[in-house]
């Protein structure tokens, strides 16, 4: 029998994206109307797909016939190999179901028949046999899906599958005779059964091994070696008039313990600023600080600076007037800056833009003979806000310093004052920390394509506490998805 691929391309692509707002979530995706159409028109074309060619069982039997009495007629082989779903379909968000409705479905069956009789009539038995090729019109066929929370993971079940057939022409191929055309009419109400019984089986057979798929996949996503992405769902799918919204947790793997404000169904009623895309991803603030703070933690903040555009600044020379005793003991020794930050950055993003705040030591080394000896060592908090902007199928960001203060932690070098030195850290900060940000911000996060769907036209918009993707998905390689395990 044909496995049913539709349903793990609409789940697949939803739950790709999935990331949540609910009580405890901190990601979430909406699938939008134009998603939902998209998801649809997708899962009918992979149903199709799948479906055929869809093998039948055979039936015989017996027909009185005026005069000669019983006739035996079979017919085997019968398969379903075309279907033609047109534009006549539909998938509404129930209350707590999906229900996707396809109409006017056309479909092209082929069968193989006998006949046999015999009687006192005819010393010998009389047999033929041929094909015969079966038109069914105006087939309907409706799903509705339940997509629940099971343990963290979506478990899919189908409520109720049903299939329902309105016209079937029989056509005996070959020009044979209305003699057979009416025995083989005998056919009608068993095909009629036998595909409306076989349509929704297959459905749900589809379904029960995209449920054991979404099940088995991984509660935590490995980002690299430091970072697991948390992707527990926290509640059930939230349906909407025209949408479909999931709640992940989202954070990552030691995640900050901040309870979120966020009201129920945020989300649902977010809009991509007036443009009408299939999927709003929504990032709360929490991930990129629960992110931040992985990093923090798995010890990967620390920054050592030799070079800089104006290379004179890393030698006591240049700071014989701002620190005079440093150029006493250390004459025209090169310098090294090595800064660690000294907790986690923290990232408030609001509607006019990302703001993030991070506490560094800023420990200047001399580089004197061979040896690197700490001189001085200064806390240093800035204060930095950037945009994001999507291009294509990639984030791009962009961030400008907006103020800093500077706090003398201890010297070796006598008592500084920061006034003195606020000029050069302000220097530092803008032609090294910034444009180095920058260009790691701006080559871009390639936004992943997965299964071959990738996302397009993405938009980005920033909202309190949230960053939203609104994207628009393609399908651009079905091989990709037929390689897909299950199928
Ligand atoms: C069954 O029907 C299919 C499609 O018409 C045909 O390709 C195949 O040869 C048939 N098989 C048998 C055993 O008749
Ligand atoms: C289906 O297609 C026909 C012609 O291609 C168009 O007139 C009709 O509006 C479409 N219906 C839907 C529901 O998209
Ligand atoms: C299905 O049957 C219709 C009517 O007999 C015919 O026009 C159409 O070409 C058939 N489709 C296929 C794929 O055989
Ligand atoms: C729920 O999920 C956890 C973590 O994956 C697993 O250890 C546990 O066995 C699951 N419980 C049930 C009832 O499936
Ligand atoms: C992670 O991998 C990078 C390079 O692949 C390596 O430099 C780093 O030490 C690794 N970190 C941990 C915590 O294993
Ligand atoms: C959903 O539809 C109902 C009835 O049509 C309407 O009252 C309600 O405001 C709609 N909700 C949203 C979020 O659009
Ligand atoms: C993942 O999130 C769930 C729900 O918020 C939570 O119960 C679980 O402890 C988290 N797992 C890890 C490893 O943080
Ligand atoms: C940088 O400072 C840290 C302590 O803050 C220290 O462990 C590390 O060895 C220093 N590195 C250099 C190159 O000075
Ligand atoms: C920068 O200015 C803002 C508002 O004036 C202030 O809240 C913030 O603390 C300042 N940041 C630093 C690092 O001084
Ligand atoms: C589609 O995916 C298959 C399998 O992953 C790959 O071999 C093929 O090159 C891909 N085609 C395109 C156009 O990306």
């Amino acid at each position: 029998m044909a496995n049913l691929r539709l349903l793990p391309l609409v789940l697949v692509l939803l739950f790709s994206s999935a990331t949540g707002t609910g009580d405890k979530g901190h990601v979430s995706a909406v699938v939008a109307e134009k998603g939902l159409a998209f998801a649809k028109d997708a899962l009918i074309g992979e149903a199709v797909r799948s479906l055929t060619p869809l093998r039948l069982p055979g039936v015989e039997k017996a027909v009185r016939v005026p005069f000669l009495g019983a006739i035996r007629v079979a017919a085997s082989n019968i398969t379903l190999f075309h279907l033609d779903v047109r534009n006549d379909s539909t998938i509404h968000p129930g209350d707590s179901a999906l229900v996707v409705v396809a109409s006017g479905i056309r479909a092209n069956l082929s069968m193989a028949w006998t006949y046999s009789y015999d009687s006192w009539l005819f010393p010998i038995e009389i047999s033929d046999r041929g094909t015969a090729s079966i038109l069914v019109q105006g087939m309907e066929v409706g799903i509705t899906m339940e997509i629940k929370n099971y343990n963290g993971s979506l478990s899919l079940s189908v409520s109720q599958c049903g299939c329902y057939v309105k016209d079937l022409v029989i056509s005996l191929d070959g020009g044979a005779s209305w003699f057979y055309q009416g025995l083989i009419n005998a056919f009608e109400d068993h095909i009629r059964a036998a595909v409306e019984k076989a349509i929704p089986e297959n459905i749900i057979d589809g379904t029960s091994k995209l449920d054991s798929l979404l099940q088995s996949l991984p509660r935590s996503v490995n980002l690299d070696n430091v970072s697991a992405l948390n992707m527990t769902f926290v509640s059930d799918p939230q349906y909407g008039n025209s949408s479909i919204e999931f709640d992940v947790d989202g954070l990552f793997s030691s995640a900050v313990a901040k309870t979120s404000n966020l009201q129920k169904h945020p989300q649902l009623s977010l809009s991509c600023g007036g443009a009408s895309k299939m999927l709003l991803l929504s990032l709360d603030e929490d991930v990129f600080n629960s992110a931040l703070e992985v990093y923090f933690k798995a010890g990967s903040m620390h920054w050592v600076v030799d070079k800089v555009p104006d290379q004179s600044l890393l030698n006591t020379a240049s700071w014989k007037f701002i620190i005079p005793r440093l150029y006493r003991s250390y004459p025209n020794d090169n310098m090294l800056l090595n800064i660690s930050m000294t907790s986690s950055p923290v990232i408030r993003i609001t509607s006019e833009k990302i703001g993030a705040t991070t506490n560094a030591d800023l420990i200047i080394d001399v580089v004197h003979a061979t040896e690197t000896i700490p001189v001085l060592c200064i806390s240093v908090v800035v204060s930095a806000s950037g945009v994001a902007e999507a291009a294509g199928n990639k984030v791009y960001g962009s961030v400008e310093l907006d103020n800093f203060s500077l706090a003398l932690k201890w010297s070796n070098v006598g008592n500084i004052h920061m006034s003195l030195i606020q000029g050069v850290i302000r220097v530092f900060l803008n032609t090294v920390c910034m444009p180095y940000l920058n260009s790691r911000l701006g080559h871009g996060v390639v936004l992943p394509a997965v299964h071959g769907f990738t996302l397009k036209d993405v938009y980005v918009l920033t909202s309190p506490e949230k960053l939203t993707l609104c994207s628009d998905v393609t399908f651009s390689n079905a091989s990709r998805l037929a390689s897909f395990p299950i199928l």
